[in-house]
């Protein structure tokens, strides 16, 4: 009974993420991972990253005696949560740490797609804006937010297998 019970709130959990994904099927959020850059952009970048900040901080972004990474989890825990916005305005405003504020914001929003790049963030078809209060609105994230979509695809998947062939489904296999 108590499994029933258990596989019966599983069901309805299940719903109710088939109910919100049914009602927002177009994800206005926006973040790091939406193609926020181009494959151009990162390249152009890359040589600046070399020139201006690959003495500190590593020719791979590993950081270095006195500078953190740019890249990895530490890095990437520091930054999520927060938004591109709060990230370029770090960089233009404090790097390079030996001469701030020296670097176009074309410079450092092309540094900042290589450094996003190198993060594996995906590229897209647009490149990265140059206005901090724009890139305010791309939220960094560390993780995937369409790995939770995907998950919740799964179960509306799952479900529709349960109503075709009842008792056989992996759901159901999975928790007997
Ligand atoms: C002279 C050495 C030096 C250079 C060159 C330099 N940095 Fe830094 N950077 C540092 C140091 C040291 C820190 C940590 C201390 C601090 O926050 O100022 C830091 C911190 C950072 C941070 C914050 C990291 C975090 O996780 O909070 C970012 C982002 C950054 N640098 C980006 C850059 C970029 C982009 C460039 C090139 C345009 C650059 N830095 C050039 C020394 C440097």
């Amino acid at each position: 009974m108590k499994k029933l019970l258990f596989l019966s709130g599983l069901a309805v959990l299940a719903s109710s993420l088939c109910i919100s994904r049914a009602q927002a099927p177009t994800e206005s959020s926006h973040s790091v991972w939406d193609g926020v850059y181009t494959e151009e952009q990162a390249k152009r970048g890359e040589p600046i990253y070399q020139k201006e900040c690959a003495s500190c901080h590593g020719a791979l972004l590993t950081g270095g005696e006195s500078a953190p990474a740019l890249t990895g989890g530490s890095f990437q825990a520091n930054w999520n949560g927060l938004t591109l916005g709060d990230l370029f305005d770090r960089i233009r405003k404090t790097m390079p740490q030996s001469k701030p504020g020296s670097l176009t914001r074309q410079q450092d929003a092309d540094v900042l797609a290589f450094m996003l790049s190198i993060n594996k963030f995906p590229a897209g078809k647009t490149e990265l804006y140059r206005q901090s209060e724009m890139l305010k609105e791309i939220r960094f994230e560390t993780k995937k937010p369409a790995e939770k979509n995907q998950l919740a695809f799964d179960s509306c998947l799952s479900r529709r297998d349960q109503r075709s062939s009842p008792g056989s489904t992996p759901f159901f296999r999975a928790s007997s």
